[in-house]
């Protein structure tokens, strides 16, 4: 096992009605701004209960963070920060609302252009506001970690930073919140989150015997509750409970401490979306599939173990074992609605260049556990994925 240092301050209040605990969470004498995303936390009730729980404190609200929140948009909620001398944020929404906030919370005391923070990936950040989060949609981990992804308009860049300053001092997740969710949504946070996991876990033998079980746990959760959650009603409290959970504990840090990991499918996966603006969840079921299959010898001793340990793929040969696991995970990904072709999104062997151009411009050639992933094994992984 590798060294490591592990900090996650983030408290997390979680269940049915946590919302109202908000009061007990942020100073009476704070000046709030709250932020959210498109329309759907004031009709789902969401925003009401925010409102409500805020009380007597000073607050104002942005609204209209679009999923892989902009730069463009962000730069607005910098400046009613400033022009309102905020000093707590709080995101209510998905990762993009969750993100974005981080963003302006590291933006607003920043000297010089805030688009450097993205560009040195968050070294520059020395301070940043506070920021709780009211989770609305379980997928991203973004409530727990230090990371936010910020997408440019004008550029058609979409980079991600971490911080320590910028972990949420605090997270709400209550499961109730997440029952508005469309069902496309819903298959989006299972299949992200298992790629977070994946991306800790599937690499090489490291002897982390607690990261890889925990993982397995994690992983084992996810095969249950993607087989449950397409048919099951939107209000199975204990089934989004479930989910909002695994999602948050699949990027809290815990499993990739003191491991390699992989993290080139999200790297393919960001500039898909950035090309293409496929949902980030779907990016990754296009790519990771094919990603296995481009590097089962190096991921060999893993598959054989994620398909011993979690699918409980004992018999065949090593061979046999390693396809039949790829081909579970790629009908995992089916089971939720969610195509593992670039095909499905209409997009063909030209539509590759400028994916791989990308890649080359943020300097994403020297990817995965071993460093190994250059542009031209990741354009391989694409024409796998065709
Ligand atoms: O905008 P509104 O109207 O709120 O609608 C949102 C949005 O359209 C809707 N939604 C959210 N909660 C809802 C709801 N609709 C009904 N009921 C609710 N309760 O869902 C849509 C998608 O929301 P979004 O926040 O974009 O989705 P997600 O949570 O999947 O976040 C995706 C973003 O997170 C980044 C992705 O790259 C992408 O930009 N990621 C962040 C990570 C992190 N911070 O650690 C890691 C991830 O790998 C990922 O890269
Ligand atoms: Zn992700």
């Amino acid at each position: 096992m590798d060294n490591f240092e592990f900090y996650n301050p983030t408290k997390i209040l979680f269940g049915k009605g946590m919302i109202a605990r908000l009061d007990e969470q942020i100073d009476q004498q704070a000046r709030v701004l709250v932020l959210y995303g498109g329309a759907s936390a004031e009709k789902s009730g969401t925003l009401g209960e925010v409102r409500k729980a805020l009380g007597q404190r000073t607050f104002c609200e942005f609204g209209g963070i679009e999923a892989n929140p902009t730069y463009e948009t962000l730069m607005k909620a910098v400046e009613v920060a400033r022009k309102e001398k905020v000093n707590f944020l709080l995101a209510v929404g998905g990762g993009s609302v969750m993100d974005g906030t981080k963003f302006v919370a590291a933006a607003v005391p920043y000297q010089g252009e805030p688009w450097e923070i993205l560009l040195k990936q968050g070294e520059t950040v020395q301070q940043a506001l506070p920021l709780g989060t009211v989770v609305t949609l379980p997928a991203t981990g973004s409530e727990m970690n230090s990371i936010a992804v910020i997408s440019r308009k004008e550029t058609g860049d979409k980079l991600a930073f971490s911080n320590p300053h910028v972990f949420p001092v605090f997270s709400i997740l209550d499961p109730t919140r997440t029952f508005s969710l469309p069902p496309r949504q819903v298959a989006n946070g299972v299949a992200d989150s298992f790629v977070h996991v994946m991306e800790a876990y599937m690499t090489l033998p490291q002897d982390a015997m607690v990261q890889d079980r925990y993982a397995e746990g994690l992983l084992l959760s996810l095969h249950e509750i993607g087989q449950r959650i397409t048919s099951a009603p939107a209000d199975d409290y204990d089934l989004r409970a479930n989910l909002m959970w695994v999602a948050t504990q699949a990027l809290n840090g815990l499993i990739g401490a003191g491991v390699k990991q992989d993290w080139a499918t999200h790297a393919i996966g960001h500039e898909l979306t950035a090309k293409y603006g496929i949902d980030h969840a779907r990016t990754l079921a296009i790519v990771f599939p094919a990603m296995l299959k481009e590097r089962r010898e190096q991921k060999r001793a893993k598959l054989l173990q994620y398909a011993a340990r979690v699918l409980g793929l004992t018999e065949g040969t090593e061979d046999e074992r390693i396809d039949a696991a790829i081909a579970r995970i790629e009908a995992f990904f089916e089971g939720l609605e969610i195509p593992v072709r670039l095909s499905a999104y209409d997009i063909d062997r030209a539509g590759i260049d400028p994916i791989i151009a990308q890649l080359e411009e943020h300097g994403m050639t020297t990817l995965g556990e071993h460093q190994d992933i250059t542009s031209e094994i990741s354009r391989k992984v694409l024409e796998r994925s065709l």
